[in-house]
């Protein structure tokens, strides 16, 4: 059977998102069909819209979601109909070189479902993250439904399927913060302020939060930030270096992944520290530092997929910190919205008066 459901497309690069009419096929081998209840707008679904991700339009936007599972394929065992779960994009293979070193949260060959969901006139589209989330009911791979506890706000908890995660696990995960440690975030939109949030979880005792927006720096303290810097207004390196002893953070976080804020995290950070980046370049960004500096300043320079998180590691044990109240994931989610109302939320996005927008099907 063929399910007729209303979704969100990106038809063409920068052109505004449309509601359409689409064709979900019923779930087949390793496939799982969900109902969605929630699904968060994120810049990472801008970013397709932009055309900053590939040029393979038309794109079924969406993908930090929570769900129903409705059906699934025949060999399906881990997930089945009525469970809860949290939408991810990394449903791991379990055999490739990352996966058999025990190393899945790096899995080279993640799932995806292998049908597609079409327009009305059969033209294929492609789901963001391999998701879709924006519309009634999607088809994943099973492996993309993380079972979690019924028993928690839907919008919240479905944030960490992407943005939020990729912030708590770009401190926690890939920085490796730990208690005592000094960390900077540049950029705190959702992923940023997450990022914050992980590093005070993680016991950082310097958190200072950068952006050029000053609402957002407000947004940052509350979830955990000691000390903002507005970079439009000064320079953030050395505001960083003054709020470390002179010296630089041990972890610098950049949420934003442009050249120049690249560059900050790099010069902000202390000797033998260590440079995250999260936030995702565009593909005519390079980059250009004085290789003895690379060396000379040692420590590491990580980037970060997703917060390098394993979805069913990070996801139930993040749900249970949210229920024990030390994890604020309501905080995220600035306003509920429907589902024709997320090119509205875009234009948020870009006037900074959101965290997050979600979407409730
Ligand atoms: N690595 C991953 O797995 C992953 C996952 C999700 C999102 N992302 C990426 O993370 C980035 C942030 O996503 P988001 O949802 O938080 O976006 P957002 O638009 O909500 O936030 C971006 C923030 O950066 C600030 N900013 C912009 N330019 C700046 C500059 N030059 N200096 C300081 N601050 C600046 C903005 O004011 C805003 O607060 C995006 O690139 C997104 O695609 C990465
Ligand atoms: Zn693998
Ligand atoms: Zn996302």
């Amino acid at each position: 059977m063929v399910h007729k459901v209303k979704g969100v497309v990106a038809r063409s690069k920068g052109a505004p998102v449309t509601l359409e009419t689409i064709l979900v096929p019923d779930p087949g081998p390793g496939e799982a069909l969900v109902d969605i209840i929630t699904s968060g707008v994120c810049h990472t679904d801008l970013h397709y819209k932009l055309g900053g991700i590939s040029d393979d339009f038309p794109f079924l936007l969406g993908h930090e979601a929570t769900g129903v599972v409705s059906a699934v394929g025949p060999d399906v065992t881990d997930v089945a109909p009525g469970d809860r779960v949290v939408l991810n994009w990394r449903a791991v293979c379990g055999n490739c070189r990352a996966c058999n070193r025990g190393e899945a949260q790096y899995c080279f060959n993640t799932h995806n479902a292998t049908q597609k969901m079409t327009l009305e006139d059969g033209t294929e589209l492609s789901a963001a993250l391999g998701i879709g989330a924006f519309i009634e009911k999607t088809l994943v791979a099973a492996g993309q439904c993380t079972k979690v506890d019924p028993d928690a706000d839907a919008a919240a908890i479905g944030l960490l399927g992407c943005g939020v995660m990729a912030g708590l696990g770009a401190a926690i995960n890939t920085g490796g913060v730990k208690r005592g440690d000094s960390v900077a975030v540049i950029g705190c939109g959702g992923v940023g302020v997450a990022a914050i949030a992980g590093a005070a979880l993680a016991g950082a005792t310097t958190i200072v939060a950068v952006d050029i927006d000053a609402k957002k720096l407000e947004r940052a303290k509350e979830l955990g930030a000691t000390h903002t810097v507005d970079s439009s207004a000064s320079d953030p390196v050395e505001k960083i270096r003054e709020l470390t002893g002179g010296f630089g953070a041990d972890v610098v976080i950049d949420a934003v992944g442009r050249p120049e804020t690249y560059k900050q995290a790099f010069y902000a950070r202390d000797l033998a520290g260590t440079v995250v980046l999260v936030g995702v370049p565009t593909p005519d960004m390079t980059l250009e530092l004085p290789l003895l500096d690379v060396f000379g300043r040692g420590g590491s320079l990580k980037s970060s997929w997703y917060g390098d998180c394993l979805p069913s590691r990070d996801f139930p044990m993040l749900i249970s910190l949210y229920k024990q109240g030390k994890l604020d994931l309501d905080a995220f989610v600035t306003e509920r919205i429907t589902i024709d109302q997320v090119e509205e939320a875009f234009g948020k996005m870009h006037s900074g008066s959101v965290l997050r927008s979600v979407v409730e099907l």
